[in-house]
């Protein structure tokens, strides 16, 4: 007999009342719970069913999603480990609550999750609003992302993301075949009205 060991997490679902929009995946910041973003997922996909997991790393006490050794230096194993086992927690929602494919929405460490899993496990998303990401990946897969839509929103003047960087992550997603848009904002690594309104624009215009 095999015993299903499932990668739960803890979540929060809220079912669409607006079945035309696709479900978005909120995957909050450093610090962050299943609760966060869910104000910011009503806001920019009104009426999206929405599915919102809690990282499952502890740092201080502070949920996260992947382990860090430092700021903004990352343990690229438990990176791996942990997009696959998000990826597996999608599918497994999906089936739940009768979803299409969501489109996820990260800010910060929940970007850099969403990013590792865009690479890693393409078919797990339909598309990607990233907030202050970052290369998540020591090696980059050969991923297909078959003209899959990613919105980056960067910081110009973020202390945690250098633009350079921000640059590189965009380019592995152009490489690997997705369809990028990405915007550097007069912002630091706060999320601003601007990210607001351009991510809310950005999924009117996906039909989400
Ligand atoms: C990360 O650890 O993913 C990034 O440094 C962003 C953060 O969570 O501060």
């Amino acid at each position: 007999m095999t015993v299903a060991t499932a990668p739960t997490f803890t979540y929060r679902h809220v079912p669409a009342t607006d079945a035309a929009r696709p479900p978005l995946l909120l995957l909050h910041g450093t610090g962050g719970d299943e609760n966060d973003l869910i104000p910011l997922g009503q806001m920019i996909a009104p009426g999206a069913a929405i599915v919102s997991p809690r990282g499952k790393v502890l740092e201080n006490g502070m949920p996260r999603f992947f382990r860090r050794l430092a700021e903004g230096v990352f343990d690229h194993a438990d990176v791996v480990r942990r997009a696959n086992e998000l990826g597996d927690f999608i599918a497994e929602a999906r089936e739940r609550h009768g979803l299409a494919a969501p489109i996820a929405v990260g800010f910060s460490n929940g970007a850099n999750i969403a990013a590792a899993l865009l690479l890693l496990r393409p078919e797990a998303l339909a598309g990607a609003v990233l907030i202050r990401a970052m290369v998540p990946l020591a090696d980059v897969p050969k991923a297909s992302l078959s003209a899959k839509p990613v919105l980056m929103l960067t910081g110009a003047m973020d202390p945690i993301i250098p633009e350079a960087n921000a640059m590189q992550l965009a380019a592995q997603f152009e490489a690997a075949g997705a369809r990028v848009e990405h915007e550097v904002l007069p912002a630091g690594h706060n999320l601003t009205q601007t990210d607001i309104r351009l991510a809310r624009d950005w999924l009117a215009a996906q039909g989400g």
